[in-house]
């Protein structure tokens, strides 16, 4: 088991990563000295396997568990949903001490995060994320959120958790689809901030791919710290953080394009491939390590190709983003495998030649 803390002076918690976690959730909360109730919040497929387990062991160290559930997938991050879970809360009377947990993925953990940071204006937070992507990315940062129609995430808070407990025998019911889109993350974040650790995966993959145990619980604490790292020097995403974002500014255009038939994993690493040309094209990256991400991201079973999509509406998507400032485009690009930079001047025509297959 690996604890890494999250350093943000008053909101400083700790993250868990290890096989056999989620029976000793119940331990870790009573160190925290919650007394009383815990509502676990858990979507539909996750519970059907991992809530009994959570549940027993928080009945063992005493506590008494109400579990409600919400159907799972992304349509569902919505405030009809969190309202109904008000409902539930208080229907449960629910008290201002009631740690909130959520267990399952970044949509569980988004959703019941927003709940939690908005019932009776805050109660605690816990996380149990239960895909790739929720340990290594949205379970790290204290950003909840639902969406609105079609505007992803855009009704949210900060709000940090009081614990994260990341148990990777979880990932044996992953669908393989779920876990190569949370390898995009993890290959970001080696990308942007950790050669060491892009060297690692690049010998490592079929473990990782294969679920060995040590290797993954290795894998996801230096997610962690990378993340963490990132998030305890810019908390509220004011500057650094925005290097967060390499892969996203042509991902999330290619995501938007696909109408969201791309998995966000899938568009992210579409989205480093073009970012790592356009950054080779600018001189920055050399071809060779162009060439080595392109064959990372293959081998973690994710497309390092742009679709068959309209470059022309690929544009338009990225011109609508948050990412545009004054006219130029806003990129987190690679200066070298483990190195990025972030710049808000790269011109939009330059970056619809690279995207077009301009070598
Ligand atoms: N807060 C942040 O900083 C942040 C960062 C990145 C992504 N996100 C959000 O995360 C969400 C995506 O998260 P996700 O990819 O985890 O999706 P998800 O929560 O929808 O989970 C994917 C699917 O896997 C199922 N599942 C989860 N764990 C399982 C397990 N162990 N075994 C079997 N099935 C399991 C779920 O029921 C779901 O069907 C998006 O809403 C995105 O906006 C948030
Ligand atoms: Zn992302």
């Amino acid at each position: 088991m690996q604890k890494v803390k999250i350093e943000l002076g008053v909101n400083s918690y700790d993250i868990y990563v290890g096989s056999g976690l989620l029976p000793l959730a119940g331990l870790r909360l009573k160190e925290l000295g919650f007394i009383g109730r815990a509502v676990i919040i858990t979507d539909t497929n996750v519970k059907k396997h991992y809530a009994g387990i959570m549940e027993d062991g928080l009945t063992s160290a005493g506590y008494d568990v109400e579990i409600l559930e919400i159907p799972p997938g992304e349509q569902n991050k919505t405030l009809k949903t969190a309202a109904r879970l008000y409902d539930e809360l208080s229907r449960i009377n629910t008290e201002r001490i009631t740690p909130v947990l959520a267990l399952g993925g970044g949509v569980t953990g988004d959703l019941a995060g927003f709940v939690a940071a908005t019932y009776m204006r805050g109660v605690p937070y816990i996380q149990a994320p239960t895909t790739l992507l929720a340990m290594t990315d949205s379970s790290i940062g204290g950003k909840t959120a639902v969406d609105l129609g079609r505007l992803k995430n855009i009704i949210g808070a900060f709000y940090q958790p009081k614990l994260v407990v990341a148990d990777i025998n979880t990932l044996k019911t992953l669908p393989a689809a779920e876990l190569a889109n949370g390898m995009a993350e993890v290959i970001k974040h080696a990308a942007i901030m950790d050669k060491e650790f892009f060297v690692y995966l690049e010998s490592n993959m079929d473990k990782v791919l294969a679920l060995d145990a040590d290797v993954m619980e290795y894998v996801i604490a230096r997610n962690v710290r990378i993340k963490a790292g990132v998030v305890s020097k810019d908390e509220k995403e004011t500057g650094l953080r925005e290097i967060l974002n390499y892969g996203h500014t042509v991902g999330h255009a290619v995501e938007v394009v696909s109408n969201f038939k791309l998995k966000h994993g899938q568009a992210v690493a579409i989205g480093m491939a073009a970012e790592a040309k356009i950054s080779r094209r600018l001189g920055m990256l050399s071809a060779k390590d162009a060439d080595r991400l392109g064959k990372l991201i293959i081998r973690a079973g994710l497309p390092a190709r742009i679709p068959d999509f309209d470059v022309k509406k690929i544009m338009q998507a990225m011109t609508h983003d948050k990412k545009v400032r004054h006219g130029r485009l806003n990129f987190a690009l690679l200066k070298s495998l483990g190195e990025a930079f972030i710049t808000n001047d790269v011109d939009a025509a330059f970056v619809e030649e690279v995207i077009s297959g301009g070598e």
